[in-house]
């Protein structure tokens, strides 16, 4: 089934110029970017799109942390795309993410973890909604696509 997933690379993957690299593995993966833009995200949005940890300790170094600097923030559209995406992203604390994935390839502490993906189908709506307007998403085939293989 296709889905689209919200996907953000956080302040420190931008200033430490990953986001080309991270950005290369969804499209080397064989997903589609649907929208993408730069931004300086404020408090009120980083709490908004963080609400479900508002309680949590570390709630207000997320939000310092997501305000920081630019966000990249993006939908990313494929066949099942939004477990596959946290596969790829890996744990949250990059200590035990597997090598290989993208906190697991690039980044050490739980606070700098560079890169945020929906994590149900529930969450990526909302998120898409929060960051994007409908005439933001660009809907276009890729070449693959036609490609449709059919059981003999
Ligand atoms: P994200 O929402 O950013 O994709 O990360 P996630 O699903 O892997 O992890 P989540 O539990 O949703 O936590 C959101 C972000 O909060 C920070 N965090 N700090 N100090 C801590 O114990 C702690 N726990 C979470 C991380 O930046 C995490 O990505
Ligand atoms: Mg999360």
């Amino acid at each position: 089934m296709k889905e689209m997933s919200f996907v953000m690379l956080k302040p420190d993957a931008v200033l430490r110029r990953l986001s080309g690299k991270v950005i290369s593995r969804f499209e080397e993966r064989g997903l589609k970017i649907a929208a993408a833009k730069m931004m300086i995200i404020t408090r009120d949005l980083a709490e908004k799109h963080y609400a479900e940890h508002s309680q949590k300790p570390f709630f207000k170094d997320l939000v310092d942390y997501i305000t920081s600097g630019p966000v990249l923030a993006m939908v990313i559209e494929g066949e099942e795309c939004i477990s596959l995406i946290r596969r790829m992203v890996g744990a949250t604390n990059p200590k035990e993410a597997d090598l290989g994935t993208i906190r697991g390839d690039y980044a050490i502490d739980t606070g700098r973890n560079i890169i945020h993906a929906s994590d149900s189908a529930k969450s990526a709506e909302r998120e898409i909604a929060l960051f994007f307007n409908d005439s933001e998403l660009c809907s276009y085939p890729l070449p693959d696509e036609e490609l449709v293989y059919e059981e003999p």
